[in-house]
């Protein structure tokens, strides 16, 4: 069953120059003891859907439809209050930027503290105790001395570290994790991940993972889904993703990392002008992008089945085999 279930999601941002069509329909389900990826191009939606489901969209961003089923329990239509103590206990996210997200006039251990006491009712001298466990699990050297620190002592490491102690500190059922470990050294980076892994592993606690490595995708995730501009365009595992991607943009995406694929599987250019989301064209968004697209691309987009879970937002989401695309290439090349 899953634990996280998005439904059709759908997020607009009142702006100067228009509605920005940010989230269009966005559906997405993380079960228990599985990471899932969220991977796409920058702008694609990706933080914005993990803020509309934690509640935590600024500015002129609206949901305006759809539905973020958590243990069954819709988040978007939840009074703020109720959610607000869902977040740092059941629900835990994980940012990019962990020196703004940390309190600097609290020490770090009284921070991780606080938020165990306020959310699990636990005495001031356990939390403590919890504290500098939580501390010592995300491998940092001396947590008792290290729990003295303020923020801006940190490095950005460790700074990073802290705040994955601060969100594991409850044992949430759910961790959303933004690029967790976007400019940390590749060690840091590991162990990190190891650990992300192994508390999804032992707890049955689950983690959406939005990143633009796919390197830690293909090492860490179970499953993976494709976003492109405000929509889910392809999911499956990470074996199907990798080896079979069947949506032309993931075959462009995955190509960087083209070890991995079929060996008659064609690699795709990757385009780069990013949709406009105030005038997205009708049918697929990925139209004006796509060497395939065809009239038909204009009409609404089915979500195709594939082999066992593996679903694609494509009119067309045959792989076509690498003479389809010579002979594609062909008519191209001939055209006037
Ligand atoms: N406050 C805002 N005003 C206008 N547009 C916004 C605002 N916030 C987000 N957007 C737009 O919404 C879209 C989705 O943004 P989002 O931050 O979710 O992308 P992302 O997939 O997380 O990208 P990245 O990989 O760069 O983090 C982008 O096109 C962005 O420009
Ligand atoms: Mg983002």
């Amino acid at each position: 069953m899953s634990l996280l279930s998005i439904r059709d999601l759908r997020v607009h941002i009142a702006t100067a120059v228009g509605t920005v069509h940010a989230l269009n329909g966005v559906n997405l389900e993380v079960a228990e003891r599985e990471i899932v990826g969220l991977i796409g191009e920058t702008g694609a939606g990706k933080s914005l859907t993990a803020w509309s489901v934690l509640g935590l969209l600024g500015g002129r961003a609206e949901v305006v439809a759809g539905t973020a089923e958590f243990d069954g329990v819709d988040l978007v239509s939840m009074p703020e209050r109720r959610r607000r103590r869902l977040r740092g206990k059941d629900l835990a996210v994980i940012v990019q930027n962990p020196r703004g997200a940390l309190d600097p006039l609290r020490s770090i251990g009284r921070q991780i503290a606080k938020v165990n006491r306020r959310h699990r009712g636990t005495s001031r001298v356990q939390a403590k105790a919890n504290a500098i466990s939580a501390l010592r699990d995300v491998g940092i050297a001396d947590p008792e001395g290290r729990a003295k620190a303020f923020a801006h002592q940190l490095s950005g490491g460790m700074a990073q570290r802290v705040l994955i102690a601060l969100a594991m500190i409850n044992d949430p059922k759910l961790i959303i994790a933004d690029e967790p470990t976007t400019g940390l050294d590749l060690t840091v980076q590991a162990q990190i991940l190891d650990l992300l892994r192994a508390k999804v592993d032992a707890s049955g606690s689950a983690v959406l993972l939005i990143t633009h490595d796919l390197g830690v995708v293909a090492n860490y995730c179970d499953r993976v889904s494709v976003m492109f501009a405000g929509r889910i365009i392809e999911e499956g595992t990470v074996t199907q993703i990798f080896k079979n991607p069947r949506h032309p943009y993931t075959r462009a995406l995955i190509g960087a990392s083209r070890e991995t694929l079929e060996p008659d599987n064609e690699v795709l250019e990757v385009r780069s002008e990013p949709p406009n989301l105030v005038d997205l064209p009708d049918g697929c968004h990925y139209r004006p992008r796509c060497p395939f697209a065809s009239d038909e691309c204009g009409q609404p987009v089915p979500m195709r089945e594939g082999e066992q879970g593996h679903r694609t937002l494509c009119h067309f989401p045959e792989p076509l085999r690498r003479h389809d695309a010579d002979e594609l290439k062909t008519v191209e090349r001939s055209a006037p």
